[in-house]
């Protein structure tokens, strides 16, 4: 039996079984001392291998201005990504949470991944929604999948599921799984999902958020059903719209890297990047 991460199990039929888990939270917006008290309670009797946490978990996200935006960011030594590395340490898991990441003179929508050693990398949503633009700079790294002993985690941002082209990139550099941190509004995504995870047959764990933000003239209802999406498109764990809550379910991985669909169609070796690479990599 090998051991990659804590839990993982790798058997003689060639599974690589992995906990994976969601928590779905009730951010009060501004109140980081609460929202990651809140965390740390839901958390406190978990055990898995990769936990998302929501877009934002720590701030909320309505912002009235970029100031107040700026005044709630952090670098990657800040205290998020302290109370990340600790949440990592009592639980095992690789965890993936969002917050505004501070770097010079911007700010962007972030998430970090982070282990019982501290932060291995973030991500910068380059889709932004809404009035994020005027809060936030857009993303400005290529997305990245990040190999942490053999498994292979992509990160996505809420509205980053509305572009096809998010998951399929991750996708297309190896993802087993993508963390989908999201502050979700629209009644899509979750059904969304299950077609992101079809066509590129990868894991997605989607951490949604609960409650409603009502500041300036933005009133923000979260959809919870935080949802944790199998690579044949099942649904494996669906959270309900109005509750925290916090699920961990076992998935093998290896079924992510099989991407044969029958005896004739491989998902991966069937595209034909000849005739639609240079239509979607152009802007207009
Ligand atoms: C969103 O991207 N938070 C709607």
């Amino acid at each position: 039996m090998i051991k990659i991460f804590p839990n993982v199990l790798s058997n003689s039929q060639g599974r690589l079984n992995m906990k994976i888990g969601y928590i779905q939270s009730s951010p009060l917006f501004g109140d980081k001392e609460q929202n990651f008290e809140e965390i740390k309670n839901l958390t406190s009797n978990i055990k898995a291998d990769l936990i998302v946490l929501p877009e934002l978990f720590v701030t909320g996200y309505t912002f009235i201005s970029k100031k107040e935006a700026e005044s709630l960011a952090e670098d990657l030594e800040g205290e998020t990504a302290q109370f990340l590395t600790d949440i990592s340490q009592s639980t095992g898991a690789i965890v993936v949470g969002g917050y505004i990441e501070k770097d010079r003179q911007k700010i962007y929508n972030s998430a970090m991944i982070v282990s019982k050693n501290g932060v291995i990398g973030s991500y910068r949503k380059i889709h932004l929604y809404f009035k994020e633009k005027m809060w936030f700079s857009p993303g400005d790294k290529p997305l990245k999948v990040y190999d942490i002993n053999g498994i292979k985690i992509g990160i996505m941002i809420c509205f980053d599921w509305i572009f096809p082209e998010t998951a399929r990139t991750l996708a297309i550099l190896g993802a087993d799984i993508i963390a989908h941190p999201a502050n979700l509004v629209l009644p899509y995504c979750q059904s969304a999902m299950v077609t992101r995870c079809l066509e590129n047959r990868v894991y997605a764990i989607t951490s949604n958020r609960i409650g409603e933000e009502i500041r300036g003239d933005d009133h923000f209802k979260f959809t919870g059903k935080s949802q944790i999406t199998s690579y044949n498109g099942e649904i494996l764990s669906s959270a309900p719209n109005d509750k925290s809550f916090i699920d961990v379910i076992e998935i093998d991985i290896q079924k992510a890297r099989y991407k044969k669909l029958n005896e004739f169609n491989d998902l991966r070796n069937d595209r034909r990047p000849e005739f639609y690479n240079s239509i979607v990599n152009q802007k207009k």
